[in-house]
């Protein structure tokens, strides 16, 4: 059979099945896992854009989509997407009532520039999230290209409760499968103090705070145990696009600038809304 002959092979998207979810502690928390379709490709950090039947009446029609990073990698067979629910959205209610057999319509063409192809090689990677933004910084992490690349990888994820820190069981299985301080894993939480049980790297109890003060203060750099240096510090900011501005403008003072036109840059960014 040829494409064009396939049925539905003259769309853009393809139909895929939910085959797993876990819902996280906090219950505004999920990931669902589909079906891939094998010409599906990407690289770590981009996102696909999702369609669900969410106003029919016809549940076999697509009529809402958004941008979903992947949390799988690439050589994962199913993919797998990390979501919040708004409780007042159109889309992420519908994707949270999903069940293992839902369809789940996925665009061909996979989307986004926050990728470690934008950086030259450094010494030091910083991964900074807010929120779900950390879906796209677990496929890299899945990566085992990523671990020769950078001698220390700083993973920050600011969430306002413990109860949020989604894949930190396997962000600490990380910790312990790399060399002694290649990966430091900063949990920063804004509505009550930062447990150092959720992390080996946090040292000792943390007043809450947010990752801009902590930045702006020079208590960030304290906490890793590390200088950000814009000749050998690469840094991708991902999540609340005030937390972003925030920090691109304070990384920008300190000499971060995202890459342009056949130029590597040492920052590199991307808004969920
Ligand atoms: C490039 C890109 C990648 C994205 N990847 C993810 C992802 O991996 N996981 C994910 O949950 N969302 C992701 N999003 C956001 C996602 O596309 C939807 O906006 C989100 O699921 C909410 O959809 P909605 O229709 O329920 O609400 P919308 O009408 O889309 O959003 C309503 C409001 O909800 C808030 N909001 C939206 N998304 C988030 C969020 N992720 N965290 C906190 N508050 C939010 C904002 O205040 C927004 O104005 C991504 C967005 C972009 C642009
Ligand atoms: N389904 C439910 O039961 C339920 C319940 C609650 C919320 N929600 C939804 O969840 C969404 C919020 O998700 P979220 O908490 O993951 O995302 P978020 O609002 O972006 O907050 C994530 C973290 O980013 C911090 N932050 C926000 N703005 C910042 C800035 N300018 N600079 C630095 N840090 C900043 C927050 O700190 P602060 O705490 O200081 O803001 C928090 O620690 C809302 O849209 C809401 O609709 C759902």
């Amino acid at each position: 059979m040829t494409e064009a002959t396939v049925p539905g092979a003259s769309q853009k998207y393809t139909r895929q099945t939910v085959t797993a979810k876990i819902v996280w502690p906090a219950e505004k928390l999920f990931s669902v896992r589909v079906t891939r379709d094998p010409a599906f490709v990407f690289i770590p950090g981009q996102f696909a854009r999702l369609g669900l039947a969410v106003h029919g009446p016809d549940a076999e029609t697509p009529d809402e989509w958004r941008a979903y990073s992947m949390v799988s990698h690439p050589t994962q067979d199913e993919l797998e997407f990390f979501s919040v629910v708004v409780p007042e959205g159109t889309f992420s209610p519908a994707l949270a009532r999903l069940v293992p057999g839902d369809p789940v319509w996925i665009d061909k063409t996979s989307f986004g520039f926050l990728t470690l192809e934008r950086f030259e090689d450094g010494q030091d990677l910083w991964l900074i999230a807010t929120g779900t933004g950390l879906s796209a910084y677990m496929s890299m992490l899945r990566d085992p290209a990523i671990w020769s690349r950078f001698r220390r990888i700083i993973l920050v994820h600011g969430v306002r409760h413990t109860s949020e820190l989604a894949y930190g069981p396997e962000l600490i299985d990380l910790i312990g499968q790399h060399a002694p301080g290649q990966l430091i894993y900063l949990p920063i939480t804004s509505q009550e103090p930062s447990d150092p049980q959720s992390s080996p790297s946090i040292g000792p109890m943390r007043a809450p705070a947010r990752i801009t003060n902590l930045l702006a203060t020079g208590e960030l750099e304290q906490r890793a145990g590390l200088a950000l240096d814009p000749l050998t510090s690469r840094v991708m900011l991902c999540g609340n696009p005030a937390m972003v501005t925030e920090m691109r403008a304070l990384l920008g003072a300190r000499g971060f600038v995202p890459g342009r036109r056949g130029v590597a840059g040492n920052l590199a960014v991307e808004n969920y809304w």
